[in-house]
This record gives structure tokens, sequence and C-alpha cells, in this order.
């Protein structure tokens, strides 16, 4: 019993300290702003309308911002080891049927962010499974300390890079569907070649997929769903397009329900979306 105690007493002091720390640099910022913005109405009262204006939206979207990592910092992220899927352990191809401990169609999300998507699709089709692929390790332990909390059981992460983990790990005709949501567009020419759809991931999303089975995918960047367009249609004699069925998450008015686009309503940027089947 008393080997754990310190253990204990550290999280809590880790824990407190991130808050006092967070709190602190909360309040002096927005002194700071408070400061700045009396010292713009001195210099220039004419202008000072519309800059209060433009200082207090940014002011409210930066503590929106230090609010959520407020919160992230003072919760502590659980593993679940029944759902989250270590890379060191996989040898060759998974057999997803023992690794689910039962047979369903597959979908494979991959960039699933905190996982907002996943949890609520794996929540409305209990009887499918469902693998999250995400590189950012704060997302990846947020999204399985999230589908965890749930007890969803048709539900594994992986931390890794989608493009080796499918060249290495998934068999031929094993998927019944990949979701690609706001994939980082890349939007530097000379970035281009980063973009997770090019032609050599496609060939790869094709080979895994059951004869049947869809890509769906949605941006809201008008030249990389231009340049997706053009991936696609290199792969016309094996893919063909249908309509793009919005998950049962979703909600009004939006076409996929993830964070990022529940982000880029906001902002009003138009979302571009696209699905196809495997011939
Ligand atoms: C713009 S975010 C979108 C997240 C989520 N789909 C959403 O709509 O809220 C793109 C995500 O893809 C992840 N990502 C980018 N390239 C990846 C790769 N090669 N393998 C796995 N995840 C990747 C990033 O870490 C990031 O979390």
């Amino acid at each position: 019993m008393d080997t754990h105690k310190p253990t204990i007493e550290f999280n809590a002091l880790y824990r407190t300290a991130t808050k006092v720390t967070l709190i602190t640099c909360c309040v002096l910022r927005a002194a700071f702003r408070v400061l700045r913005a009396v010292c713009r109405v001195l210099r220039s009262p004419g202008d000072c309308y519309r800059r209060t204006q433009n200082a207090e939206r940014s002011t409210k979207q930066h503590a929106e911002r230090l609010t959520r990592i407020f919160w992230l910092m003072a919760r502590t992220l659980r593993d679940y080891p029944q759902i989250s899927l270590k890379p060191e352990n996989l040898d060759g191809k998974i057999d997803f049927v023992r690794l689910f401990g039962r047979a369903g169609p597959l979908h494979i999300e991959i960039g699933s962010g905190k996982g907002t998507f996943l949890v609520s699709e794996a929540k409305s089709k209990p009887d499918d499974n469902f693998l999250g692929i995400e590189w950012a390790g704060r997302y990846y332990r947020y999204a399985v300390d999230r589908a965890g909390r749930w007890g969803l059981t048709n539900v594994r992460i992986i931390r890794t890079d989608a493009a080796v983990f499918l060249a290495e790990h998934v068999a031929d005709e094993s998927v019944d569907c990949f979701h690609v949501y706001f994939p980082d567009p890349w939007h530097k020419r000379r970035h281009n070649k980063r973009r997770l759809i090019c032609p050599a991931n496609m060939e790869n999303f094709i080979r895994c997929l059951k004869t049947g089975g869809q890509i769906k995918i949605a941006t809201d960047h008008a030249d990389y769903f231009e340049w997706i367009k053009s991936v696609i249609a290199g792969e016309s004699k094996q893919l063909r397009e249908i309509d793009f069925i919005r998950p049962a998450g979703a909600e009004e008015g939006e076409l996929t329900g993830t964070n990022f686009e529940r982000k880029y309503i906001k902002d009003q940027r138009p979302i571009y979306t696209i699905a196809v089947r495997k011939r």
C-alpha cells in the first residue's frame, strides 16, 4: 500500500501545479490585453471602436483556446489497453477477426484526431468494427481515453503513419470503408508530395478494399479537392463515384460530424466531399 502513496501525491501535486500555472498565465494575459486596449484608446480615440471589437474577438478566441488546453492538461488521459493498439506488437498482416474478437464490416478512419467521428459512428453501428489511425500523440491519447470512457468494444486506435501501416499490416480485400476527413492539405507547392491522397497511397487503399468497399473523403481545401479528384480519376477502372452519405453521427448542417468540420463551419469555410466504390 505504502509504495503507491508517493506516486499519488506526485500526480496530485503535478496537476495542482499545472492548474496554478495556467490560471496565472490566463490572468496575466487578460491583464496585459486590458492594458493594451486602454493604451490604444488613449492613443487614437477615433479608431478605438473597431480596434476594441477586434481585440474582444481575439481575446475570446484566445480564452476559449486556453480553456481547452487547460482541461486537456488538467485531465488525466487514461490508456485502455483493449482499445489502444501498439505498433511494436504487430507482426505482418493483422487478423481483424482476432483483433476485434468477432467478424464484422471493417471501417478504417485515417487521421482520426480526437475520435469524434470514430466514437459516434461506433456507437451508432455496434455490429461494425472501427479502427482509427492517428499520427499525433496527444490526439491519439485523447481518442483512446474517449472511446474507453464510452466502454466501446468495437473500436481500436493506433498511433502510427497510416501509409506505412496500410502497406505493412492490412491484408488485400479486408476493408469495407475508408474514412478520410480533413486530411492535412500541405498547401505549399513544395509540400504537395506529403499529401496522404496520392497515386501510391490510393493504390494501397484499393488493394485493401473489398469489392464494393468505399472510400469517403472530405476537405475544406479547394486545391486539395481538385488534386483528390484527379488521383481518383486516374483509378477510374477500379473506382466509381457514388453519393456521399452523411454518417449517422453528423448533426444538422454537417457532412461528417468531425471536430475539424465543426470548426470550419464556424469559420464559414466551404466543405467538399467525395465517395467512391471499388468495382
Ligand atoms: C486536420 S486533422 C483532422 C482530424 C479529424 N479527421 C477531424 O476532422 O477532426 C488531420 C489529422 O490527420 C493526422 N494525420 C496526418 N497524416 C497522417 C498519417 N500519415 N497517418 C495518421 N494520421 C495522420 C494528423 O495528426 C491530424 O490529427
